[in-house]
């Protein structure tokens, strides 16, 4: 079993990145499965090239630009391929099988746990360029695509035929739907829709040692044999690598409407969604921005319509002119008793810009500290939506314990609270700090009997409470693993398999 020993901030990164750059490392006992001379390390650029031309390339600098994604997890690969077919993987796959070389696959980078990240090197295959739409089925309420397409193009391409894709996270202008269905992401409007899982109909996988398969149909119910489709959604990459998928899609509803609700802390805009819940209401999104995450969006944009103070709840509500109007009042009279202020958003433009600024928290988070000396850490806790007014007290009283700037924000209907730790990465001090409040944030989630990770991913970031998460399943997973990749060549490290 790969135990990697792990410290997230522990040196920042040598050479081209510099001082700002996150600050990650991952020791790994281990790179290259077999420890290969160089004659030989070149033979294998050979054979990747013989199979992708110059997609295949080993040059120290092509290297460092896979070294990540979006988190501190990092790791050096030996090589970078760039697909162009499912053939092509199986055969990139046949090779590294033959040579027990590691791969990992990768969309964006945009992930925040380390899943993409090639920790024991190897090859990384970048599927961004497998970025066609196959097929707009849409009289079978579906579409075929490669795994690069971005999520903002396929939703962009789905608008004009009235559709929509409805998994959505943060990173939609540049996330890939092969990311998303390994991650199983899901973002702002799973509390009505659901995670990605529910909307892949079947998937083409090549599995380790180059095989490929079909996983699904086209029909909308199947009951023949395993769900092998399910299986490989959330996966992250460490049973096979996916090629094409056919998803599901829904009509775009007629209206939206949104509730600003601000409360006086962040614990009582907690009871109040869950008040929402139980008055019969189901929103199409449900996040909570924290009187900190305001703070930080108010600077990026002074022009957004936000409270100065409190902290708010964006309930989103689709559906028919009357009856987003009705729940919009709905939501209004159930939040009216404790809130602070209560907003209608009246038009299609002012939702658009509170969305768009929702989007961009993450990167906005920069502005919170213009020296730029700070990182981020994020994490993305979950519990049942009963104990979410539990999990925000308990979060607040962590971060306020160890004195830890922190912004919470996230998809609050879902029970998944994002909480942003501003840490200085060159103090040991701070560095500590965070890794307490991270460990006692999961610890606490778990205590709740919810997850470490709701739509981020386990990655390497979280692999270390697996086995608290999932228990003695995390046997049957590595027996899955064992039986789909018998020889552990696919993204090594992760999941704590
Ligand atoms: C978001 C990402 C961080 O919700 O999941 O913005
Ligand atoms: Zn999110």
């Amino acid at each position: 079993m790969f135990e990697p020993s792990y410290d997230r901030y522990s040196r920042p990164l040598p050479g081209a990145f510099g001082r700002e750059r996150k600050i990650l490392s991952v020791r790994s006992p281990q790179r290259l499965k077999l420890n290969f001379n160089s004659q030989t390390m070149k033979d294998i650029l050979k054979d990747l090239q013989d199979i992708a031309g110059t997609r295949a390339r080993a040059s120290y600098s092509e290297r460092l630009c896979y070294a990540t994604d979006a988190s501190q997890v990092e790791g050096l690969p030996d090589y970078v391929v760039r697909p162009g077919s499912t053939q092509e993987v199986s055969r990139i796959l046949r090779l590294c099988h033959e040579m027990e070389v590691f791969v990992t696959a990768r969309g964006a980078g945009t992930g925040l746990s380390g899943g993409a990240s090639p920790v024991r090197g190897g090859v990384v295959l970048d599927m961004s360029g497998m970025n066609r739409i196959l097929e707009m089925d849409l009289p079978n309420l579906q579409v075929i695509v490669e795994p690069g397409v971005v999520h903002e193009e396929l939703n962009r391409r789905l608008s004009s035929h009235g559709f929509f894709f409805p998994p959505d996270p943060g990173s939609s202008a540049m996330c890939t739907i092969g990311g998303m269905i390994s991650n199983n992401a899901s973002g702002m409007r799973s509390v009505k829709y659901g995670t990605t899982r529910q909307y892949v109909l079947d998937l083409t996988v090549v599995l380790a040692d180059g095989r490929i398969i079909n996983t699904g149909s086209r029909v909308l119910k199947s009951s023949a044999g395993y769900d092998l489709t399910r299986l490989f959604v959330g996966a992250e990459g460490t049973l096979g690598v996916i090629t094409r998928a056919g998803l599901r899609v829904v009509p775009v509803p007629r209206s939206r409407k949104l509730v600003l609700a601000a409360f006086p802390d962040a614990e009582t805009a907690g009871r109040a969604v869950q008040e929402v819940f139980s008055a019969g209401i189901t929103p199409s999104a449900c996040e909570i921005l924290d009187h900190i995450t305001l703070q930080v969006l108010k600077r990026c944009d002074p022009g957004l319509k936000l409270p100065d103070r409190g902290d708010v709840i964006l309930f989103e509500v689709d559906g028919t002119e009357s009856s987003t109007l009705e729940s919009a009042r709905q939501i209004a009279g159930v939040c009216r008793p404790r809130a602070t202020r209560i907003d209608i958003a009246g038009s299609k433009d002012e939702m658009d810009h509170l969305w768009a600024a929702r989007r961009l928290v993450g990167a906005a988070i920069s502005r919170l500290d213009p020296n730029k000396s700070r990182i981020y850490v994020g994490e993305d806790v979950g519990v049942p939506i009963r104990e979410i007014p539990e999990l925000l007290r308990k979060v607040q009283g962590i971060v306020n314990k160890l004195g830890l700037p922190a912004m919470k924000y996230g998809h609050i209907g879902d029970g998944n609270l994002h909480v942003a730790l501003f840490i200085d990465p060159c103090d040991p001090e701070d560095r500590q700090k965070a890794l307490q409040a991270a460990d006692s944030i999961h610890r606490a989630a778990l205590e709740l009997g919810g997850t470490v990770s709701s739509e981020h991913g386990i990655g390497l970031a979280r692999a270390q409470y697996m086995k608290d998460q999932v228990g003695e399943s995390l046997t049957v997973m590595r027996a899955v693993k064992k039986a789909l990749d018998e020889k552990g060549i696919l993204n090594p490290g992760k999941l704590g398999l």
